[in-house]
């Protein structure tokens, strides 16, 4: 069958490098069957990947969470030659790696040491230095489950919520919890009151972000207050900043909660601080 539109043209799988209309994978997966598997994305600049040690540790948390027995450690030095056969050594990528926890016969329970499927493509995509568009968003009760920490590939909650984005023409969808805001379909959300920075705990609640990682050790670097508490829906109107993060939206401002305007509507003051503290870090300055 051939592959219509931007698809990668090669890909690695379980130990080749094949082209991604030769990669196959079995109807008996438990990715395939159940989204039982777990991912990574990481952003790639001329061959260096942003903090690949974060995506690393997390991937194996999330492995580690789910027993799926696979060591990372083992597909690291294959990295390149994906590159290579991409064409996409000396450009901007993003990098994706999947896990599935493998073949088996059907059953729920984990069958007794399948050997864990394997996928790894890079994309073509050039991020600017800095995200200047404006998000608008979307705000939806929590309907996913509660590993959200788990960087898994049982996405259907997070494609239902960014559909309902979509279909609003946002650019995303913040979940609550008992009326407290705890993260977006794809991205972590930061709010700002005078000089401090809010976000949720990173519990079970919400996915651990790189971004978001990354962000709280920039505002410590700056000096700007943080704290790691989860902002009620009624609070969203005594906010002046809102911002998300993720690995391809980077920071990028949020202009409008629903029909709320936050602050003036335009990228605010720390905001801007941190994307500009982001795009140094990120250049390794
Ligand atoms: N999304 N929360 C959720 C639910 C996510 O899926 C993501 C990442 C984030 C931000 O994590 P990070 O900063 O590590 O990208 C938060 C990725 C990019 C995706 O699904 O493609």
């Amino acid at each position: 069958m051939a592959l219509l539109g931007s698809y990668p043209k090669m890909v690695y799988l379980n130990g080749s490098i094949v082209t991604s209309a030769d990669a196959k994978i079995s109807v008996f997966d438990r990715g395939f069957l159940f989204g039982d598997g777990v991912y990574e994305v990481m952003t790639c600049k001329n061959g260096n990947f942003f903090k690949a040690d974060y995506h690393f540790k997390r991937l194996r948390r999330s492995l580690k969470e789910l027993s799926i027995n696979f060591s990372p450690d083992t597909i690291i030095p294959e990295i390149p030659k994906v590159l290579k056969a991409s064409e996409l050594e000396n450009k901007d990528c993003l990098l994706y790696i999947q896990i599935t926890r493998g073949i088996a016969p059907r059953q729920h329970a984990f069958p007794e040491q399948p050997t864990p499927s394997v996928l790894m493509y890079a994309w073509e995509k050039a991020l600017p230095e800095i995200n200047t568009a404006l998000a608008q968003v979307q705000v939806q009760e929590e309907f996913r489950w509660s590993r959200c920490d788990i960087k898994s590939t049982s996405l259907l909650g997070n494609v239902l919520a960014n559909q309902y984005a979509a279909a609003h023409d946002c650019y995303e969808t913040l979940f609550y919890r008992e009326g407290i805001i705890t993260e977006a379909s794809h991205c972590n959300v930061f709010f700002v009151r005078g000089v401090t920075v809010f976000t949720h705990p990173a519990n079970n609640f919400i996915l651990n972000g790189i971004t978001r990682q990354v962000v709280l050790e920039l505002c410590d670097r700056l000096d700007i207050p943080v704290q790691q508490t989860g902002l009620s829906k009624n609070e969203l109107n005594s906010i002046d900043e809102a911002f998300l993060t993720g690995t391809s939206t980077q920071i990028m401002a949020i202009s409008h909660i629903e029909d709320r305007r936050v602050g003036s509507g335009v990228t605010g003051v720390i905001t801007k601080k941190l994307q500009e503290a982001l795009r140094l870090e990120k250049l390794g300055v």
